[in-house]
């Protein structure tokens, strides 16, 4: 709000301010979204629908219902759009875009379920269209970069815009310092660049002076996770088939795996990511899948609709 970056018009509140919580709600009305002010891993979000339900969060977030993270209260303004994420590689002044996708937050195919972590994605996101990048970076991100550096607290390193598509053009929901998962899984295979030239170049002040080369390729990364993840799952469960799948246009990811003995074995929640490129994103698809068909783990299962919006759009 400071550095007029567009964002869901807000209000923050401690539990000494319940009372004028209650008041904001019932005079901005519904949908609202209720959130806690600290990290709590996907989970510190109620959009309420009706002003009753927003009122309920309300107590319940301000009774702890969101524990520690939610000594403070952010209710905001629920921004309706399509949500994509742009990535920014930033040296204290200057940003580069490198990269942006569309997440799959639900557990299951149709957008059901619980949300995760991230069950897939694909990179680019067609739907930020060069025009709408170039708006980001003007609108959202440099001026985050210049505000940082404004205030004393210039950034180097990652910024993870994640935006609402709105009818009034892309407003910034949130930021992560850090790179997406699954959403780096899709953006970094198809990057041609010597990344580590690019991290130098972050720390050195020089990204102005650096160009980003990209694969004219589509990536789409599907998330394998072990049965009843986002709640609890077994550890340990074997995972067969993965050898020999990997070429130039397959990725095989291991984010949660061991080896004991020669077995590979689940040791998380996510647990293996199956990245494909393709000169379309039907055919990262299909690459994607074809793959995951071949890995033979009775205790996993995956989505079998990542990249459905996109697709939907033909
Ligand atoms: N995939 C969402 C995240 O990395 O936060």
């Amino acid at each position: 709000t400071r550095h007029n970056i567009p964002t869901a018009r807000y209000r923050t509140f401690t539990q000494a301010d319940a009372e004028a919580a209650r008041a904001y709600v019932r005079a901005e009305g519904a949908p609202i979204v209720i959130k806690a002010d600290g990290l709590a891993a996907g989970k510190g979000v109620v959009v309420a629908t009706t002003p009753a339900e927003a009122l309920a969060a309300v107590d319940d977030a301000l009774a702890g219902g969101f524990g520690a993270a939610g000594a403070t209260l952010v209710i905001e303004e629920c921004l309706v759009g399509e949500e994509a994420s742009l990535f920014a590689l930033c040296d204290g002044r200057h940003a580069l875009e490198i990269g942006t996708a569309q997440d799959h937050k639900r557990a299951f195919d149709g957008d059901q379920g619980p949300n995760t972590g991230g069950m897939g994605a694909y990179s680019p996101a067609p739907v930020l269209t060069d025009a709408l990048v170039e708006q980001v970076m003007a609108r959202i991100i440099r001026p985050t970069l210049a505000g940082m550096a404004e205030e004393g607290h210039p950034f180097t390193g990652f910024l993870y815009a994640g935006l609402m598509l709105t009818a009034d053009g892309p407003k910034l929901i949130e930021y992560n310092v850090r790179f997406g998962d699954p959403e780096c899984q899709a953006v970094l295979p198809r990057l041609m660049t010597d990344l580590c030239q690019l991290l130098l170049g972050a720390l050195d002040g020089q990204l102005h002076h650096m160009n980003l080369r990209w694969l004219p390729l589509h990536a789409l990364s599907v998330v394998m996770a072990a049965k009843g993840y986002p709640g609890s799952y077994a550890k340990g469960t074997e995972i067969r088939g993965t050898e020999g799948l990997e070429s130039d246009d397959l990725l095989l990811f291991h984010a949660g795996t061991r080896r004991e003995g020669g077995r590979l074995l689940a040791h998380g929640g996510r647990v293996l990511n199956v990245t494909g490129l393709g000169t379309t994103l039907a055919e990262a698809q299909a690459r994607a899948y074809a793959a995951v068909d071949r890995i033979d783990w009775p205790d996993g299962f995956c989505r079998r609709d990542i990249g459905w919006r996109e697709l939907q759009r033909g």
